[in-house]
């Protein structure tokens, strides 16, 4: 039996404009069906790039469907001059539950830094959305076994400022970067290891009912074929998924880990 509600999410990335988007969640929707999924069980999520959200909105009210959504990325702030940016508060008005922060391509791309994080995390909370806050190391840093201190003080310094009152909300992605759409999937026992550790560090920063609580998902190489053996692990809680949640067929698959 799992201690924390499983979590299966599906980072669309930059793929899927507004009507591939649709019909991939219709697919989604209609597999999971089928199947009998039982959403309460396992809790599914997808995130559409911000140009889909509107539809999916549409689709997700409209057809009563029970998977989730949320936007890949979220503006520090409310509203103002930040062009190309898109805020929290437009998000959470298109009925977004959660939200990507500090994914790693922004870290990259975007040169996001933990400061940053930080900030979207406290603009997320402020607009009721659960933020999904991503870490993970590089190969180099693997390499040279620092990987542990590296992920949880890259999770410590993008938690500052964070409310305790708000720790059982957040979600902690762990994402080797090594391991992103490479086909070079983390074992079981190493993503074990970090969420282990990622999950010490959560109960002494908020403490251990709340620490206990948070879920902690591994990203990088999930697919249907190896998701149950990550899933077995103890203080891994769910997963997030990038180029096989692009497949309705094969996401539908990794959300029914257990069949
Ligand atoms: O956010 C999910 C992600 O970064 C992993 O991507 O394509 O390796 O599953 P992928």
């Amino acid at each position: 039996e799992f201690v924390r509600r499983p979590l299966i999410a599906g980072n669309w990335k930059m793929n899927m404009d507004h009507v591939q988007g649709i019909t991939l969640l219709q697919k989604l929707e209609w597999t999971l069906d089928d199947a009998k999924h039982d959403f309460k069980r396992v809790e599914v999520a997808v995130f559409p790039p911000f140009t889909d959200l509107r539809g999916v909105q549409t689709l997700v009210a409209g057809d009563d469907l029970d998977v989730v959504y949320g936007a890949q990325d979220l503006s520090p702030f409310d509203e103002g001059a930040y062009t190309g940016d898109i805020s929290g508060q437009f998000l959470s008005r298109l009925g977004c539950s959660y939200v990507l922060v500090g994914h790693s391509e922004r870290r990259s791309i975007h040169g996001e830094s933990n400061e940053v994080v930080a900030s979207k995390l406290a603009a997320a909370l402020k607009h009721s959305l659960t933020p999904i806050l991503c870490v993970g190391e590089g190969l180099e840093v693997r390499q040279s076994g620092e990987h542990v201190a590296f992920t949880v003080q890259q999770l410590r310094e993008s938690l500052e400022g964070y409310p305790a009152s708000a720790a059982e909300k957040l979600v902690v992605a762990y994402e080797p970067v090594w391991a992103i759409g490479t086909g070079e999937v983390a074992g079981p026992e190493d993503a074990q290891e970090m969420a282990s550790a990622l999950r010490a560090e959560l109960v002494e920063l908020f403490g251990e009912a709340a620490g206990e609580s948070v879920r902690v998902l591994y990203g990088g190489s999930v697919k249907a074929a190896n998701a149950a053996a990550l899933m077995q692990e103890k203080d891994v809680d769910g997963l997030l998924v990038g180029g096989a949640s692009l497949d309705a067929g094969e996401f539908a698959n990794i959300v029914r880990f257990e069949k």
